[in-house]
């Protein structure tokens, strides 16, 4: 059953929400323009990974013969790090980008007449 998180204009100023859902923990993201939600529960070994830190993803700058020059910030792609051992996931797809068959589980969100409604 949906759940109302109040107003959307709430969430996309904090940013980040983890809200349970009877014994589902769900965090949800305002990140590029838009609401996505994700279980609380790393598919590595269950860690918290919605209360991880969230970085620009990393990047390599390599030179015309493919040797590495520098790291570099991605300018769009927004990585979250799940605290207990540090893999990383795209927050907006939830895939991580070594192996994006290991992904986070998504739960529903959607904004109606302004309020921020989940479901898992
Ligand atoms: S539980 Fe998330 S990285 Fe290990």
């Amino acid at each position: 059953m949906p759940v109302n998180l109040g107003p959307a204009s709430a969430l996309e100023t904090a940013g980040r929400k983890v809200v349970s859902l009877g014994d589902v923990e769900v965090g949800v993201f305002f990140t590029h323009g838009r609401f996505v939600a994700w279980r609380n529960q790393c598919p590595h070994q269950g860690g918290p990974v919605c209360q991880g830190g969230l970085y620009r993803r990393v990047v390599e700058v390599l030179d015309d013969e493919r040797k590495d020059l520098r790291q570099d910030q991605h300018p769009v792609d927004v990585n979250i790090v799940c605290p207990w051992h540090g893999v990383e996931f795209d927050v907006l797809t939830g895939r991580s980008p070594p192996n994006p068959r290991f992904r986070l589980t998504p739960a529903k969100v959607e904004v109606v007449d302004g309020e921020v409604w989940l479901d898992v």
